[in-house]
């Protein structure tokens, strides 16, 4: 498997580019099972998750088309029929947002058969939600040998609110609602830039929906969607990452193609900290000269300080001064990340859901492992202010939602390089994978 070899001490300095919202692109990729027309995405992001979703796609009997060169990230997918709505444990087990087929697949085909996600890595992460949902808009619904299967003659529209906000539950049942006959409202939903990003593409696609992005999604169902062309919001948490390498590297970087107005939470928790950015309506300048102030974090739901960025922000919490204290409110088990940065020279106390940083560290290179998708990118934040080369292990777990980010790193001055493991067999990738 992939390693990436890091040597430290390099300030970041230019301008990098963010590619497209893996978590709005994966959701709107089944968004096209919805109608037999072409559904054609742009600044799709070219990372693994994605290769994925098109194989699941192309499993059901999808068109998948890759754009090339100039057009590499686009993609158009084209659901003319579906001779197969299943979803197989196979691919489900190697990224679980899989699950996002099953609404459409049964609000279009009138049944679905998808695996159920395992356990995972950060998380027990049931899928409880989707599937009470489903229930309520009238869905038949059988779990046996691993599986869920969902039937409807056509989905009923109901009224739902979420025992707990979840965000692909949210996208999941509202695509299936899209369909369904007569009004849903949903209450209690993810609020999610990515959330509103799929309505967006939804209502291109000639569904009738409202308030998305906001806790109350109205729809009115319809009896076909059309085919559409939609482009990709950026990543905001790939933004993010870059942010706090800009800072805690001491360098001067420019992030474009991304949207600032999804960075709110992240921006403010950056300033608190000490960090001083600029930002114009698609970029984000971060000048990492000042010290860093320790500072207290939660994570919330959108638009509180997202989940997804918390590892990240640890690793700068390791180079402030004074003692931050870092609390994970959505996942019960993401401080995967906290032992191997301890073995960078850290110190870090965790208990339960809250981890103690205090700092500041001097941190020294070291061999370590990443665990999941933002545990490595703290890794790789650490790696580039630790004294020394850092040998990151299993490194395709950053694969999964950074696309070529030893490139773009490196195009900034990051001394960065990928050791290609060319004997690392698939079988043995797809064993570990299936974390
Ligand atoms: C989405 O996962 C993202 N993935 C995650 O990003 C992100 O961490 C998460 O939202 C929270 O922001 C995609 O969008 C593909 P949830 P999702 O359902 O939808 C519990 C990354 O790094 N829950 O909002 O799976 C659940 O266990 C990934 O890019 C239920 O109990 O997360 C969790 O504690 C990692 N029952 C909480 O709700 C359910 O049916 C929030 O999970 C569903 C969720």
């Amino acid at each position: 498997m992939d390693k990436f070899v890091i040597r430290g001490g390099e300030p970041l300095l230019g301008t990098v580019r963010v590619s497209g919202a893996k978590n709005a692109a994966l959701p709107c990729m089944a968004a096209a099972l919805l109608t037999d027309q072409p559904v054609i995405l742009e600044n799709i992001p070219q990372v693994r998750d994605i290769q994925t979703t098109r194989n699941l796609l192309a499993a059901m009997g999808a068109e998948v088309e890759l754009g090339y060169g100039r057009a590499q990230h686009r993609t158009t997918i084209h659901c003319a029929t579906l001779p197969s709505p299943e979803a197989s444990y196979e691919l489900v087990k190697t990224m679980r947002s899989s699950t996002l087929v099953l609404g459409p697949l049964v609000a279009r085909c009138g049944h679905a058969r998808v695996s159920l996600p395992g356990g995972c890595a950060i998380g027990s992460r049931p899928i409880d939600l989707h599937i009470k949902g489903l229930e309520s808009l009238g869905a038949k619904i059988v779990q046996e040998h691993g599986y869920v299967t969902a039937s409807a003659d056509r989905l009923q529209g109901a009224e739902i609110v979420f025992d707990k906000i979840t965000v692909t539950g949210t996208e999941d049942l509202l695509m299936a609602a899209t369909l369904a006959e007569g009004e849903t409202i949903l209450q209690n939903c993810a609020r999610e830039p990515e959330v509103a990003d799929l309505a967006d593409l939804l209502n291109k696609m000639g569904a009738k929906i409202e308030g998305a992005g906001t806790p109350t999604i109205r729809v009115q169902g319809v009896a076909k969607l059309k085919g559409a062309k939609h482009r990709i919001i950026p990543d905001r948490i790939e933004a993010g990452t870059f942010l706090i390498a800009g800072a805690l590297t001491g360098g001067d970087l420019n992030i474009t193609n991304c949207d600032p107005a999804h960075l709110d939470a992240i921006l403010s928790k950056l300033k608190q900290a000490g960090v001083k950015t600029k930002s114009t309506p698609d970029s984000v300048r971060v000048m990492g000269d000042n010290p860093f102030t320790a500072s207290d974090l939660n994570t919330e739901e959108y638009p509180g300080f997202p989940t997804d960025m918390q590892a990240q922000f640890m690793a700068l919490a390791t180079q402030a001064e004074g003692t931050s204290i870092i609390t994970e409110n959505i996942f019960e088990n993401r401080f995967m990340h906290v032992q191997e940065l301890v073995r960078m020279g850290a110190d870090i106390r965790v208990e339960g859901r809250t981890a103690t940083i205090r700092g500041k560290s001097q941190l020294s290179s070291a061999a370590v492992m990443c665990s999941d998708l933002r545990a490595s990118a703290s890794l790789v934040l650490a790696a580039m202010v630790a004294d020394g080369e850092s040998i990151l292990d299993r490194v395709y777990h950053m694969d999964r939602g950074y696309e070529r980010i030893e490139e773009k790193l490196r195009g900034v001055g990051a001394q960065i390089r990928r050791m290609r493991n060319v004997f690392a067999d698939r079988r043995e990738l797809a064993a570990v994978e299936a974390h």
